[in-house]
């Protein structure tokens, strides 16, 4: 058990995940060119389709209430806000970063593609009580909003998953009114994210066989803090800025990561769909005997890392 934890917390410090291709959402062993895929389909970028987020809308609320909620918070704190602030939020899921606006006195209109995921938002607001969130269906590449509208336009967790980085991009800032702030947040490079070589690793103790992945997911080309703020000045931002944060994801069950983390993102679910009663099992108990290795009986805190992108539009 000693040699088991010292790799596993060697792991957490690499930075370069070359002995394995990271899944969107997942780590998935790279098979030589000879080797038929075992598995076909089930990892054909189900992240580009709304209903496949639709689906995940139930556990993605579990799972951003205690991981993507912390960075939303940072992220209000990283520009000014006050009442009657016009905030827009892309790809806004269950509402992390509108709701964390809202709590400023922000008016806060929160758009996403899918109707699953605003739903389960627009009934957190009724809950909570919360006004100043409004939702509406919306591609996030091709926004149906005037120029020049918004104070402050955000994607946290969400632009990294477009098909077309740069147009999600375009948009943020053709929609925000001179002097106006974007907000982008990525995980960082896969290695400083816990929960995926988690995911990484328990696949491949299950041994579980997985379609190859030879190129990188998408959401890793926002990972790189200095290509970010690059791409974001190339697009035509005056200035930007990006940071670095991690959160520590805490909870008192091993059991609680299994529940969720395979069903929160298209991909992750679409692999745990396509598995066998037996191989669930072991991907599991794989999940559970990693955590339990290293952190005992609990409470389990997971480390995740992420980089925030502060971005002003020139004034005209
Ligand atoms: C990982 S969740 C992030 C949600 C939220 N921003 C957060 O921080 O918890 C990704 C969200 O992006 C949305 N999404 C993905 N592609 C999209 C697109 N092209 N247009 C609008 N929303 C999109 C998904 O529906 C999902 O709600």
């Amino acid at each position: 058990m000693g040699n088991r934890e010292s790799m596993a917390e060697r792991r957490i410090d690499e930075d370069d995940p070359s002995e394995l291709a990271l899944g969107s959402g997942l780590y998935r062993r790279a098979r030589p060119a000879s080797e038929p895929p075992s598995v076909s389909n089930c990892s054909s970028d189900p992240e580009l389709r709304s209903e496949a987020w639709g689906d995940c809308a139930t556990a993605y609320e579990l799972f951003a209430e205690g991981v993507t909620r912390p960075f939303a918070e940072d992220a209000v704190r990283l520009v000014k806000l006050g009442t009657g602030s016009r905030v827009l939020d892309v790809a806004a899921g269950t509402g992390a970063f509108a709701l964390a606006a809202a709590r400023q006195g922000a008016e806060v209109l929160a758009t996403d593609f899918s109707a699953e995921m605003l739903s389960s938002l627009d009934e957190k607001c009724r809950r909570l009580g919360l006004t100043g969130v409004t939702t509406a269906e919306m591609d996030g590449q091709s926004l149906a909003l005037p120029d020049a509208s918004f104070d402050l336009a955000a994607s946290l967790f969400g632009l990294m998953f477009f098909a077309d980085h740069d147009r999600g991009l375009s948009e943020l800032h053709r929609v925000l009114k001179p002097g106006g702030r974007a907000i982008v947040a990525s995980w960082a490079s896969p290695a400083r994210v816990e929960m995926m070589r988690l995911l990484g690793d328990a696949t491949m103790q299950a041994m579980i066989s997985l379609p190859t992945a030879f190129e990188p997911p998408r959401w890793t080309a926002l990972a790189d803090a200095r290509k970010l703020k690059q791409r974001l000045l190339g697009l035509g931002f005056a200035r930007a800025h990006v940071v670095s944060v991690a959160h520590v994801w805490t909870f008192e069950r091993a059991q609680h990561l299994a529940e969720i983390l395979p069903l929160a993102t298209p991909s992750s679910s679409a692999l745990f769909n396509h598995l066998s009663a037996e191989e669930r099992g072991r991907f599991v108990a794989a999940l559970v005997d990693d955590l339990q290795a290293r952190q005992g009986d609990g409470p389990y805190a997971v480390t995740n890392e992420a980089v925030i992108a502060v971005a002003t539009k020139g004034a005209d």
